[in-house]
């Protein structure tokens, strides 16, 4: 049974978000579901849902999203959100995540954590307007510890790989500070202050890659909005469109 750090987590952020809850689900269908819903009931305040399981978890692409329970970390945090241009803002939050839970963690466009070419945890950004204000649910999936590759041709990465006392509640304590700061940095700023954080973390940077759109070249890097910087025969091109997915070729 895992013991959350709910109170430490609402100490550190509420002085950040005024009106801030902590709430932990046993079953959800899907944290960002759920945010999503309140949102459009009206209930917008700055809320972190922690899901201790999920039914119907949902990744990008509408892909669903397969979490161990006990061994994986999924929740989302739901608030009135309004940037400047949203552009970047899933890399923002990738950062955030992989530099407070370890300095080496690497980042796959646009918002895959990954540990040695394997996938260790995803986010899944969505942003609905109530009563003509935007709210946005940044949701996010960690394994904690490894599981089986069910079908998957590479096994994912696991937390404790890195951090062998990993739990879900220590990660998320670790992280919500910084993931919070940094939502809060990018409503003004946007994200080309955090460009060069991004490159030190870039794991596709220099590789051969294609797109599920069909496009192959080198990975440049990421622009100052976070688009993906591809090198092609024709020339430059950058990939902004979080419809589309990459994956290095060797
Ligand atoms: C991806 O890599 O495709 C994104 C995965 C996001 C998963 C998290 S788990 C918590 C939150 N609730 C969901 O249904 N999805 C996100």
């Amino acid at each position: 049974m895992e013991r959350w750090p709910a109170e430490s987590i609402w100490e550190l952020v509420s002085p950040l978000l005024p009106g801030f809850t902590v709430e932990v689900l046993p079953e959800v269908d899907s944290s960002n579901t759920e945010l999503m819903r309140r949102a459009r009931a009206g209930q917008t305040e700055p809320t972190l849902l922690v899901a201790e399981r999920q039914s119907a978890g949902r990744g990008r692409l509408g892909r669903p999203w397969q979490s161990a329970v006990g061994d994986s970390l999924t929740f989302s945090l739901g608030l009135p959100y309004a940037p400047r241009d949203w552009s970047g803002l899933s890399l923002a939050v990738g950062l955030a995540v992989a530099e407070s839970l370890h300095p080496d963690i690497g980042l796959k466009w646009p918002n895959d954590l990954w540990w040695h070419d394997r996938k260790l945890a995803g986010i899944l950004i969505e942003a609905a307007t109530v009563g003509g204000r935007s709210q946005v649910v940044v949701g996010i999936g960690i394994n904690i510890r490894p599981r089986p590759a069910e079908g998957l041709s590479t096994p994912p990465a696991a937390l404790t790989e890195l951090w062998p006392e990993a739990s879900a509640g220590a990660a998320l304590l670790r992280l919500m500070p910084a993931l919070v700061r940094t939502l809060l940095d990018f409503e003004p700023q946007g994200f080309a202050p955090l460009q060069a954080r991004f490159e030190t973390h870039d794991v596709l940077r220099g590789r051969e890659v294609g797109t599920s759109d069909g496009r192959q070249g080198q990975a440049l890097g990421v622009g100052p909005t976070g688009a993906l910087r591809l090198l092609q025969a024709s020339g430059e091109c950058l990939i902004d469109s979080s419809e589309v997915s990459v994956r290095p070729r060797q």
